[in-house]
């Protein structure tokens, strides 16, 4: 909803829609923007513009302090006192199902779906054929109905099933963790439901690049770089051609995905608010996806190191607040990590808890000694009862002999 208020009631989080002059006679480059700090607010006063037209519905929700390079402790943190006899862990919650667990099965029906529409997708542009949108509106509707009514399952889901073919899972990859995290951001359904279309296109352009450059094991020439930065642009072309009737911010998420903050992306080199804000969601779910998957070139990272290596873009390809708001949305121990705690206990992070993400909720599956329980047990890390249990470090699956998913409810899950 739009709403006129006084500049002096701005707050940080709030999207200003409209600042009521042109544009040559305020401080932005564009009239729109959400508030990043005070000094914004201040810039506008400066400039004498007493009132400003804001969107209720784009207000960045407050979920938790701005991150700072002390949320990323898993290397630096100092070493635990391993001479202790290991504490017992409070094992507070009872329950063994969460809410999490009770979606898991409708968002893999969701999920499985919107795969083989994926499928469809690539098949139907490589043979030039035309595109089922309705089709896709519909799988993009039941992505958001599910992250509607639990913010994880899905993105746990994406986690923890690997096994499919990047071409085909990271379109619906980067649709889920940037409707995830639209969420989180306080996007209306409207918006995510745009997003999801955006984003489940985004990357349509690269069945017109040739095979031998999408696929190369090594490092592309600069000729070769310069073909496969024209699929942003060609996604947003085949939108076009086809004529769609998708939202013109669906065709702009498509061929400005791979845009940056400081103007060094492409294909347009936009710079700071000229991106649009939908399409930042996007480039942002593009690397950490493109980070944590197995690809022919490299090896997925860990999604702790990718969250890192996104923090280090913050303030140069990415605004430092949509950097926090995402990361803050994935989760530095998203659903299906493997941790170690200070207790020695090994467990799984079963859900992100938003207002304190170094404190999930978690399975503590087998004790210091590496004995397995039979009958693992729920733990809330943010419980006060647990305060002085918390998350040593990360390890692979494959090192600690254990399969994430068996410990979380993926009935329903199998393809
Ligand atoms: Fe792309
Ligand atoms: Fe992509």
């Amino acid at each position: 909803m739009i709403r006129k208020i006084p500049t002096k009631n701005l707050e940080v989080g709030m999207f200003v829609a409209d600042v009521g002059r042109a544009w040559f006679n305020h401080p932005w480059k564009t009239k729109s923007r959400h508030i990043s700090d005070q000094k914004e607010i201040q810039e506008l006063i400066d400039f004498g513009i007493e009132e400003v037209f804001i969107d209720t519905q784009k207000t960045l929700k407050r979920t938790g302090p701005a991150l700072s390079a002390r949320d990323f402790p898993y290397k630096a943190a100092a070493p635990q006192a391993q001479t202790k006899a290991p504490r017992q862990v409070q094992e507070q919650v009872a329950e063994t199902v969460s809410a999490l667990e009770e979606e898991l099965p409708k968002a893999a029906k969701a999920y499985n779906r919107a795969l083989d529409t994926s499928k469809a997708l690539v098949a139907a542009c490589r043979m030039n054929k035309r595109i089922e949108v309705n089709e896709v509106q519909e799988n993009v509707d039941e992505l958001v109905e599910s992250v509607s009514r639990n913010q994880d399952a899905l993105s746990a889901l994406i986690k923890l099933r690997r096994f499919d073919d990047y071409t085909y899972t990271h379109s619906l990859n980067v649709s889920v963790l940037s409707i995830s995290s639209g969420k989180a951001l306080g996007l209306s359904d409207e918006e995510l439901k745009i997003l999801g279309m955006g984003t489940m296109f985004h990357d349509l352009g690269k069945c017109r690049i040739p095979a031998f450059i999408l696929n190369k094991p090594d490092k592309l020439t600069d000729e070769e770089f310069a073909i496969m930065k024209n699929h942003a642009a060609l996604s947003a072309e085949i939108l076009i051609e086809q004529n769609l009737q998708v939202d013109d911010q669906v065709i702009e998420v498509a061929r400005h995905h791979h845009e940056r903050m400081d103007g060094s992306g492409y294909p347009d080199h936009l710079s700071g608010d000229q991106i649009p804000y939908l399409a930042t969601i996007c480039g942002l779910s593009d690397v950490y996806d493109a980070l944590t998957s197995d690809r022919v070139y490299h090896k997925g990272m860990m999604p702790h190191d990718a969250l890192k290596f996104i923090y280090s873009l913050r303030g140069s390809h990415f605004q430092s607040e949509w950097v926090d708001r995402f990361v803050q949305s994935v989760g530095i121990y998203p659903p299906g990590s493997v941790v170690e705690l200070n207790t020695g206990h090994v467990a799984v992070v079963m859900e992100v808890n938003h207002s304190a993400l170094l404190s999930p909720l978690i399975k503590l599956v087998a004790d210091p000694k590496g004995q397995i329980y039979p009958r693992p047990k729920l733990i809330d890390l943010s419980s006060p009862s647990n305060s002085s249990t918390s998350i040593k470090d990360v390890i692979p699956p494959k090192k600690a002999g254990l399969d994430p998913s068996y410990y979380f409810n993926l009935k329903g899950a199998e393809h």
